[in-house]
């Protein structure tokens, strides 16, 4: 039996930080308000001439570089993103130019705050199924290109950065189990509706929110999905070392833990300096917790996403 495993982790994070006050002089809103509601002090927003693939770029050499190899190693390139660099080509195929690597398949996964979720998921498959032996998983975001800044509704809980893994072939797990769930009916409680059409944006091209509503739905779904998978998986709450968790809001996080009978010593919390970065906010929470030396070795990590579609899931694997 073929597995897979996390060979090594990267991330990256934009040099401009924008804290809460820097907001509360564009938008009517307090740093009191936003810590109290979200839990979010700070968030990095990339510069005008940076494209997600640049973040991408970044993340996937420090992952390619902590799991020992070189970019002519990796076989599969999968980045998960909402806020491509462009229509087309995806963002994984301008990455792999980037790293300087030519002809594996690459291609990108969008299902938004779950896409690393979604792409992990699909690494894992090739990997098991012999089609790929060395994958980088990309979560990359430049949410703050499809934010209204005048909406203080929206704009205050997002920021910008990319995380990576290497996934390798492996005769032990590494990813033990997995379940992944959408329901579409949900589409319009979170969505950026805008197409373009006739040469036009036509829509509304930024972020839109029913703010409670989407807090309702994400606590039930992540608290359901991560008891099946460790139900499916056979293990107990107690044998999970580490929670990482979307980092979209702290009292989301803190109910899915809570649920889970998880305290939030386990559980892996970036979202104060971070905000929630999206597709990207999985494998930076991730990357900061292994390189800050709390998760380690032979540990189990369980992972949970969800964002727009609705689309979730989660991943049990020992690291
Ligand atoms: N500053 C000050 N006041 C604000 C702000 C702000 N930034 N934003 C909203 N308000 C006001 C509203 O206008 C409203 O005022 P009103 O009563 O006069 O109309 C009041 O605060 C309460 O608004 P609610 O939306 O009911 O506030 P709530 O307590 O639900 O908190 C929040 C809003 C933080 C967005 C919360 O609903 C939430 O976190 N939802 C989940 C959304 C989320 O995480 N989205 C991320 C993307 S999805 C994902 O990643 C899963």
């Amino acid at each position: 039996m073929v597995y897979s495993r996390i060979l090594g982790t990267g991330s990256y994070l934009p040099s401009n930080v924008v804290t809460n006050a820097m907001l509360a002089e564009r938008v009517d809103t307090s740093d009191e308000w936003i810590v109290s509601r979200t839990g979010i002090h700070a968030r990095h927003i990339a510069a005008e001439d940076e494209k997600t693939s640049d973040l991408a770029l970044c993340a996937a050499r420090a992952a390619i570089a902590d799991a020992g190899l070189v970019p002519d190693d990796i076989d599969l390139i999968i980045v998960a993103t909402t806020t491509p660099d462009m229509v087309f080509p995806s963002t994984a195929c301008l990455l792999q130019e980037k790293l300087g690597v030519h002809g594996c398949p690459a291609f990108d996964v969008q299902a938004v705050c779950a896409g690393f979720m979604y792409a992990l998921v699909t690494a894992d498959s090739y990997i098991k199924n012999g089609m790929a032996k060395k994958a980088l998983v990309v979560g990359a975001e430049i949410i703050s290109r499809i934010l209204d800044w005048d909406d203080r509704r929206t704009c205050v809980l997002f920021g910008d950065g990319a995380g990576a893994v290497v996934l390798g072939a492996a005769d032990t797990p590494g990813i033990e189990h997995a379940c992944l769930a959408a329901d579409g009916r949900y589409n319009k409680i979170l969505n950026t509706p805008a197409q373009i059409s006739a040469g036009k944006i036509q829509g509304l091209p930024f972020l839109n929110m029913d703010g409670p509503a989407v807090f309702k739905f994400a606590v039930k779904a992540l608290s359901e999905i991560a008891t099946i998978t460790l139900a499916q998986a056979g293990v107990a709450q107690e044998q999970v070392d580490w929670l990482v968790p979307h980092q979209a809001n702290l009292r989301i996080i803190e109910s899915t833990a809570k649920h889970l009978g998880l305290p939030m010593e386990r559980v892996v919390v970036t979202l104060p300096t971070h905000g929630n970065t999206s597709a990207a906010s999985i494998p930076l929470a991730l990357d900061h917790a292994v390189r800050d030396g709390r998760i380690r070795r032979g540990q189990r990590v369980l992972l949970e996403g969800i964002g727009g579609g609705f689309a979730w899931g989660a991943v049990l694997l020992t690291f």
